[in-house]
């Protein structure tokens, strides 16, 4: 239980990754805020998380709107008490080739993926410095590193996040705040599972462990981030993505 008594808040958590996330942190001990865009499904895994003995509560968020963030802090405070950890998990894709991306798909990625991660790590900082403890988490990709046909967009937000990790690292080291990214590679969830067969083919023999990613891969890692254990860690990229990149 090495988040007892611990609060929470993660985004996108209705399915995949994020819901994974705050499933393994609420078994050590977490209790959760679960936010997502799809508040029928945010209500579904804090239902599951309620009965495994931790607090846990549902908002539907949108993380690109800055008058819904604020008031989900609030809302989040009020009822948890206060605010550990931070998961910026939330994440959409919108893929074509450079010529062919549309400015609107552009914006909404970069919307969604690097401003909403700039709008809820604001709010969750305001609360975290007071406490003089807090966590922040990241998702990025490995995208940001190594490019992706197809994703300017992505890669760009992904790429974005690191940015903003490091700085949140340095402007809050001296408040007990870490703040870490996971660069996950090929991950098992619904976005992946829309790629056509062959490019899925063609990423597996990029990866000298020969197997996809799991949510769980990702969840442990950051339950590590999350702890008081980690404490000396800050402004980090941990890659995960069986050997995909190095
Ligand atoms: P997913 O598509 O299965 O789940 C994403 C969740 O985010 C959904 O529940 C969705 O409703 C929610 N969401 C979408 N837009 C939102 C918004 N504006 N505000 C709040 N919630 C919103 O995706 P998955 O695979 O679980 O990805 C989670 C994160 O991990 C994303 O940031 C993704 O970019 C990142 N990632 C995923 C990889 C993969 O291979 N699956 C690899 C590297 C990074």
């Amino acid at each position: 239980m090495i988040l007892k008594d611990f609060v929470s808040f993660v985004t996108g958590a209705a399915q995949g990754i994020g819901r994974e996330v705050a499933l393994e942190l609420a078994r050590n001990g977490s209790n959760i805020v679960v936010t997502d865009m799809n508040l029928e499904r945010a209500e579904e895994t804090s239902k599951e998380i309620s009965s495994m003995g931790v607090k846990s509560m549902s908002l539907r968020l949108d993380v690109s709107n800055p008058a819904g963030v604020e008031e989900a802090f609030q809302r989040a405070v009020k009822e948890m008490g206060r605010i550990d950890v931070l998961v910026n998990n939330a994440g959409i894709v919108k893929d074509a080739l450079l010529i062919r991306m549309k400015e609107e798909d552009w914006d909404r990625v970069i919307d969604v993926n690097l401003k909403g991660t700039f709008l809820c790590t604001k709010e969750a900082v305001r609360i975290m410095a007071k406490q003089r403890f807090g966590r922040i988490i990241s998702i990025s990709s490995v995208v940001a590193f190594m490019g992706n046909p197809g994703q300017a967009n992505y890669g760009a937000s992904k790429a974005g996040i690191v940015g903003i990790t490091k700085t949140v690292a340095k402007e809050y080291a001296g408040r007990g705040i870490t703040a870490n990214a996971i660069a996950p590679g090929f991950i098992q969830t619904a976005m992946t599972d829309a790629l056509p067969e062959n490019v899925k083919e063609e990423m597996m023999k990029a990866i000298p462990m020969a197997r996809f990613g799991t949510a769980g891969d990702v969840a442990k890692a950051v339950l590590f981030f999350a702890s008081k254990e980690s404490g000396y860690i800050t402004g980090q990229v941990l890659h995960i993505n069986g050997g995909m990149y190095m």
